[in-house]
């Protein structure tokens, strides 16, 4: 039983174009590898430390690999694993992990832009319609993320989609070669009026197509 799996969401429309949510497909590999090693730079500060070199990891041979360990997840209800589009072409990933059901129904989410598609609302849209998704077909109740307090843009992402900070979690996850401290943010289904994608309309953020 994994409510709201598998799922295509939007579009939805920001200044960047047309940003569509979809499963990871193992189609991916070229457009992965490709994005992943071009954005080293862009990433790598933010994101777990990884035991093999940056360019071995993301080689288009380690993509069906970690399609299959993300899709095992996903067939067991944990995890769903999504890719980002803009207008069309693969340019990042969300990813709702650690989906507990039971008493908890709660989860957390993650995501990543190439750099040559940012700051243009990709991040803002697809955080947005995932958390509607989150809290709509999938039936989860409270959505939580962990952000190093330097990585300012992906701060004023979760801001822009209504998270609510709840502390700051010391040393908390090995990323970049360090224990980075981590601020813990959170939101719960009822303290969105109306959907997040509504909000954003509203505010001016995106616009439906
Ligand atoms: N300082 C302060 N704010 C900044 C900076 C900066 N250096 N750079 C960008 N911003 C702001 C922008 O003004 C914008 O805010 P606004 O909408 O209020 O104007 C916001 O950051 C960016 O919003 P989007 O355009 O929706 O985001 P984008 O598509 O550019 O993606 C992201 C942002 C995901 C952080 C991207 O840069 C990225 O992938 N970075 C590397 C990986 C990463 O940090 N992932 C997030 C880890 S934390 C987590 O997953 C919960």
């Amino acid at each position: 039983a994994h409510p709201g799996w598998p799922a295509k969401l939007g579009p939805l429309v920001v200044s960047a174009g047309s940003v569509t949510v979809r499963p990871v497909r193992l189609r991916d590999a070229s457009a992965w590898s490709r994005t992943r090693l071009e954005n080293r730079a862009h990433l790598e500060p933010w994101e777990p430390t990884g035991e093999a070199p940056w360019d071995v990891r993301h080689a288009m041979s380690s993509w069906p690999p970690l399609y299959s360990s993300l899709r095992s997840e996903a067939r067991r209800g944990t995890m769903m694993p999504f890719a980002i589009e803009l207008d069309g072409a693969f340019c990042g990933q969300l990813t709702v992990g650690n989906i507990v059901r039971g008493a908890l129904r709660s989860a957390w989410i993650g995501y990543w832009v190439a750099r040559d598609a940012g700051g243009g609302g990709v991040a803002t849209a697809a955080l947005a319609m995932g958390l509607d998704h989150c809290f709509g077909p999938a039936k989860l109740h409270r959505i939580e993320a962990t952000v190093r307090p330097e990585n300012q843009a992906s701060q004023a992402v979760l801001r822009n989609v209504g998270f609510r900070q709840e502390g700051l979690l010391k040393r908390y996850l090995d990323v970049d070669g360090a224990w980075r401290d981590h601020l813990l943010v959170a939101m719960t289904v009822g303290e969105v009026p109306g959907t997040v994608c509504d909000v954003l309309v509203r505010g001016g953020r995106a616009s439906w197509p």
